[in-house]
């Protein structure tokens, strides 16, 4: 960009987040940000953090109204964590395609199959699907979750890597659905060789939503939140990260001196970079798009999604 166009989109967003300042205060309002929005809207959240840490300061949250920056299911899994509250989104455009690959019929069709095994889902789903399932799990704390079932034969939905990954760390039996994530499972081993070819001295750290044979490579293999962790903790310098690239924001913020390499750069979640600061603005001006969650189906949901809040 030139000088001038940069001075002025520097400009705009002094004046955006001063804007922002003010209305959070009249609204009483606080911004969640998944660590896969764009660093200027990370820049602005009172919290960031991966699926299962914005969902926990939903359900704690006392602000009035919550601004979720992230994709749809987490703004629903706020609202289900906190009724009472007003949960607005920046742009409702802002979905999941791993979580609309499970729907309400399928997987009622698949529990009339395996009467006996409970469900486990990936908080990556819909309300619907919520309302459906035992318990929910992100991939912060999958292992535990499933432990913590009382059956040793788990229906798990949907993403089709994780729960491949999930289950070398079990006995129960895991029928696993057939999602995935359209972003992580870009990745190939191919990309995963070229990366460590050009970078011998760095660790490769990897999401469990990649594809299994990529997963296999990782030095390190976590959630978002793991990954962030084990790369400002590690005596290592440099990294090939596999996960979305939004992550860079706080890999850097923690460690200004180490290298990230993102494996490729299709390792971005156009779903997720809907979401801008201008946007955020407005949606507080507006009180729009608001997440509305019908009251039996959030009802039950809550139950999957308190059950979870609750395994330690
Ligand atoms: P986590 O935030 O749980 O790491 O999940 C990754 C993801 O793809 C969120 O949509
Ligand atoms: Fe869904 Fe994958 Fe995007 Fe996460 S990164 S919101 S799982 S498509």
């Amino acid at each position: 960009m030139e000088a001038l166009a940069l001075e002025r989109k520097a400009e705009q967003n002094r004046e955006l987040k001063e804007r922002l300042l003010q209305l959070k205060k009249e609204r009483n309002a606080i911004i969640l940000a998944h660590y896969y929005q764009r660093d200027e809207v990370q820049e602005v959240a009172d919290f960031r953090g991966d699926s299962f840490l914005l969902a926990q300061k939903a359900a704690e949250t006392d602000a009035d109204v919550i601004v979720f920056c992230g994709v749809h299911f987490m703004g629903e899994s706020a609202k289900i964590l906190a009724p009472n509250k007003t949960v607005i989104i920046p742009d409702e455009r802002a979905g999941c395609p791993m979580a609309d690959m499970v729907n309400v019929e399928g997987l009622r069709a698949l529990k009339r199959q395996h009467p006996n095994a409970k469900v486990v889902a990936y908080i990556n789903t819909s309300a619907e699907v919520k309302s459906e399932t035992d318990i929910c799990c992100t991939s912060a704390n999958a292992i535990k979750v499933i432990e913590s079932v009382d059956s040793d034969e788990i229906i798990w939905v949907p993403d089709k890597n994780l729960g491949d990954y999930v289950s070398k760390f079990t006995n129960k039996k895991i029928i696993i659905w057939e999602g995935y994530c359209n972003t992580h499972d870009m990745l190939t081993v191919k990309d995963v060789e070229e990366m460590r070819a050009q970078y011998p001295n760095a660790q490769f750290v990897v999401h469990p939503e990649c594809r299994p044979e990529v997963v296999k490579l990782g030095d390190f293999v976590g959630s978002t939140t793991a990954i962030i962790k084990y790369c400002r903790e590690s005596d290592c310098q440099e990294f090939i990260v596999g996960t979305e690239d939004g992550t860079g924001y706080q890999l850097r913020k923690d460690s200004p001196n180490k290298q990230f390499h993102f494996a490729t750069k299709y390792l971005v979640c156009p779903n997720m970079k809907v979401n801008n600061l201008k946007k955020i603005v407005k949606a507080l001006e507006t009180m729009q798009p608001e997440i509305y969650v019908p009251e039996d189906v959030a009802n039950k949901a809550r139950l999957s999604l308190e059950r979870m809040l609750q395994v330690k």
